[in-house]
């Protein structure tokens, strides 16, 4: 059997800094081709194992790296995130769309599976908003939505076509503690914990009763990694699966911090943008789907995730102040 040989595409974001390094340690290190656009990355990731400075617009530079490291499997998590792309919503298409199409053309030529991540914001206003199926209606009022949802329909496209083996998850909010998220609307959720323990007091842009679904960062690469390495004929949902964990508001995370911190203090300022953004997307998802065709199941609750956070920050935050 040909050996598994991966390359992550984005690798210094949010998934993929802590995403590459559990890949490492599955596969071998040498075996895990890190990617990015920039070098000042997360270290781990940058010197973990392998590494590519490349721009996976440039179809050239891609097709050379791949076939240089004999690469049999994609991670692509390359995109400009929901808040962001309303600023530049020509650039969120260009990146999100056309950084797909040159990964999927590669694996088309070379017969590479891929990973493509999907997310929550390929709902929309008219999506039931409880529980939400895994086949609903879906007019998500965001580029990045729009180009999550195209990317779902190419993933398909090249599969039933081609014969690609692409696989993909909608993803919740990620919160996490490596990488900041930067530019999406479920940010809140992170930026919160770093106030929390460095200031004691945060300023929410979203309004305290905005439930969104969530999950924190472990669940969301080992959903990943499940989905990639389940038997391809229990698939039938192959490049959409919702996968849920946790539907909390802001004034939720911020009493489940209270009880660490008692001092904690949370303020309200709603952004139009973000506000808008975040209320055309579901509370929480329904995934029984993934539960049923690749046994997918969340391990952190809501106290978990925040008693994790807020321990791991704290060391980090130290060792930073340490080291200044
Ligand atoms: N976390 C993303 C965002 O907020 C949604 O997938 O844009």
């Amino acid at each position: 059997m040909q050996k598994t040989r991966i390359i992550v595409i984005g690798a210094g974001g949010q998934i993929g800094s802590e995403l590459t390094p559990v890949l490492r340690k599955e596969y071998g290190e040498n075996n895990v081709i890190a990617s990015d656009i920039r070098s000042d990355i997360c270290p781990a990731v940058l010197e973990g194992g392998p590494f590519e400075l490349m721009d996976c617009m440039d179809n050239q530079r891609l097709i050379e790296v791949i076939i240089k490291h004999k690469v049999t499997q994609i991670y692509h998590l390359v995109a400009l995130l929901s808040a962001v792309g309303e600023h530049k919503p020509l650039m969120a298409w260009n990146i999100n769309v056309g950084s797909l199409l040159n990964v999927l053309e590669i694996a088309r030529e070379l017969h590479l599976s891929v990973f493509i991540p999907s997310s929550i914001g390929v709902f929309g206003p008219s999506t039931p908003k409880k529980n939400t199926p895994q086949e609903t209606i879906m007019r998500p009022i965001t580029i990045y939505g729009i180009t999550k949802i195209c990317g779902e329909m190419l993933g398909d496209y090249y599969f039933k076509k081609y014969g690609v083996d692409t696989r993909g998850i909608r993803f919740p909010g990620i919160i996490s503690n490596v990488t900041k998220p930067g530019g999406g609307t479920t940010d809140y959720a992170v930026e919160i914990f770093y106030d929390a323990l460095q200031k004691g007091i945060y300023t929410c842009y979203l309004k305290e009763d905005t439930y969104l679904d969530m999950m924190y960062m472990p669940d969301a690469i080992r959903a990943a990694i499940t989905l990639m390495e389940a038997n391809p004929k229990t698939l039938i949902h192959r490049n959409a699966y919702n996968v849920s964990a946790m539907s909390f508001c802001p004034r939720d995370l911020a009493e489940e911090i209270k009880k660490h911190i008692p001092t904690f203090v949370i303020e309200y300022k709603p952004d139009p943008v973000k506000q808008a953004i975040a209320d055309s997307w579901p509370d929480n998802m329904d995934d029984s789907m993934a539960k049923k065709e690749w046994h997918w199941h969340a391990t952190y609750t809501l106290p978990e995730m925040v008693k994790d956070m807020l321990s791991t920050l704290k060391k980090q935050l130290t060792q930073e102040e340490k080291l200044s």
